[in-house]
């Protein structure tokens, strides 16, 4: 099932989520939700908090050709950051056609619970990296806008309440 997706500004963006303390049959089925909602937008990644559901859950796929590789993390934690860093135009399903260069870590290895409660581990590079990374500032309550200046922040916060307004009254 798609869900809806919360778009900035939302309290819910701002907040730090909760641990997922079991792999439950909601979790799964959040976990599926999240990924036909991520593939429909069409996005690479979405965290939990994107469609109001306040858990350290995150999916992505940064496959642009080829076969999918869905993959889904909860509880991710950061392990290691390279002091290499890489600049890539980021973008944000909760900030709709909104793009702006994002600093990170060009690489980072990753530790997380998978959906059948193994502990998984992996280093990502490229877009890998940066759209881990990305998700997991979601998880933390920090979207890709607090890395810009104050100006272009308010701007962009600025469009955002002006397409909710338009897509309130469409309803
Ligand atoms: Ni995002």
């Amino acid at each position: 099932m798609i869900r809806p997706i919360l778009i900035h500004p939302d309290p819910r963006l701002k907040k730090p989520c909760d641990p997922v303390a079991e792999v439950t049959d909601d979790l799964h089925q959040l976990a599926k939700d999240m990924l036909e909602t991520m593939y429909a937008a069409p996005g690479i990644g979405l965290a939990a908090p994107q469609v109001g559901v306040m858990k350290r859950v995150l999916v992505m796929d940064c496959i642009k050709d080829g076969p999918r590789r869905p993959m889904v993390l909860i509880n991710p934690r950061l392990l290691w950051a390279s002091e290499d860093q890489t600049v890539y135009e980021e973008g944000c399903l909760s900030i709709p056609e909104q793009f702006a260069d994002v600093t990170r870590p060009a690489e980072v290895r990753v530790e997380w619970l998978s959906l059948d409660g193994s502990v998984q581990e992996e280093q990502f590079s490229g877009l890998w990296a940066t759209c881990v990374q990305h998700e997991m500032d979601h998880l933390e309550g920090k979207l890709f806008i607090d890395y810009l200046g104050p100006l272009k922040r308010q701007m962009i916060t600025r469009k955002m309440v002006k397409l909710k307004r338009e897509r309130a009254r469409q309803d």
